[in-house]
């Protein structure tokens, strides 16, 4: 795939009025985890991800034509606060997409960004915030030039940008569930961009909930492009890439037949073989705490005790997903009030489920 377009050039005779794009994009949830990547950001072996709702990130692209040309100009404001650190991150990011986008050093940008979700709630926005910048500069280079009309090529490059900016923001493009990487199981899968699976689901995934407790705010303390960077000398990379690929064909089976107990048995599996590959990564890292241990804990005596099925899932990080079905919504809210918001950070936890994905605003 090379979306190089030397014509992507605006006419400084004729240049666009000033203007503007806003997208909402939403974080998502991996079920088969992306852990390991090589080459530019391509993974190591498919990932599926349940597209959130609640946990978002609004960005909206401000443009307009300047005299002179080279580089990128930007302006970046965070929750309405210029932020220095983000704006080198978007400035590199813009730069390194400039073969994509010649027009990029045309234009002078505003950018305007803001999580619906608290900073300091320990959850990863790189997949929102990407998600949301990619889809923005497809509207962009569409507004400009009329050349991402059809919603499938749109989706598809915006997917592709999203990806370059960080790996698992390539699946929060699409509503309900995406698949990113070749699988044998999904046609027209690839390892350079995402693809939507959500029809495949049995609709029981469509009223589906993830409640994200929150045992620790704290920053991550391995990055993750630090945390794929030691699967390259991981002892069992080979065999748990391996896994992952296999897998997805046990749990798109699963997904499709509303098969609840294969589902939540290979989420919990993904979870804990994500953090036992960080545990003995050299060097190693424990990022559960005993919060995250005493809730998994609870979670399957409860389940064993009451037959719901509610089933947990872990990022690279200590707090906690509960995945389940719509259908037991009150029982769960019931058991996590009473048995697991001790185990939280102020008691906190959000309440997320399966979305529709990213919309222009
Ligand atoms: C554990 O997508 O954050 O959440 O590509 O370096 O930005 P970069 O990594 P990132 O990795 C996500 C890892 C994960 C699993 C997943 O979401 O699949």
């Amino acid at each position: 795939m090379n979306y190089d377009n030397p014509r992507l050039i605006l006419d400084s005779s004729n240049p666009p009025e000033p203007g503007g794009i806003t997208w909402r994009s939403p974080s998502n949830i991996a079920i088969i985890k992306y852990w390991g990547k090589y080459g530019v950001q391509l993974p190591q072996n498919p990932s599926l991800s349940l597209t959130l709702a609640a946990a978002c990130t609004d960005t909206r692209l401000e443009y307009e034509m300047r005299e002179n040309t080279g580089g990128i100009e930007l302006d970046f404001f965070f929750h309405q606060q210029p932020n220095e650190a983000f704006a080198a991150k978007i400035k590199t990011y813009l730069e390194s997409l400039v073969p994509v986008f010649p027009f990029l050093e045309q234009l002078k940008f505003t950018i305007y960004s803001g999580n619906s979700f608290p900073h300091s709630a320990g959850i990863a926005s790189s997949a929102s915030a990407m998600s949301a910048l990619a889809l923005a500069l497809c509207s962009l280079e569409d507004l400009l030039f009329g050349t991402l009309k059809e919603p499938e090529a749109f989706d598809r490059k915006a997917s592709w940008l999203a990806r370059l900016g960080s790996g698992s923001a390539c699946r929060s493009i699409f509503p309900h569930a995406a698949v990113w990487g070749e699988s044998r199981f999904v046609p027209g899968s690839s390892n350079e961009f995402a693809v939507p699976v959500g029809d495949r689901l049995h609709e029981l995934f469509k009223d589906f909930h993830d409640d994200i407790l929150i045992v620790s705010a704290d920053e991550k303390a391995v990055s993750s492009r630090d945390g794929h960077a030691l699967m390259e000398a991981n002892p069992y990379a080979a065999t748990r890439y391996e896994q992952a690929r296999t897998r997805m064909g046990t749990l798109l089976d699963a997904m499709q037949a509303g098969d609840l107990g294969t589902f939540g048995k290979i989420a919990e599996d993904e979870a804990l073989t994500l953090h036992a590959l960080m545990m003995c990564s050299n060097p190693s890292y424990i990022l559960m705490q005993p919060g995250t241990l005493a809730i998994i804990d609870r979670v399957r005596a409860w389940r064993a005790e009451t037959g719901h099925p509610v089933y947990f899932t872990l990022d690279a990080g200590p707090n906690v997903h509960l995945l389940y079905p719509g259908e037991i919504v009150a029982e769960v809210r019931g058991f996590i009030e009473e048995e697991l918001t001790e185990f939280c950070e102020n008691g906190h936890y959000l309440q997320d489920w399966v979305g529709e994905g990213p919309e222009e605003l």
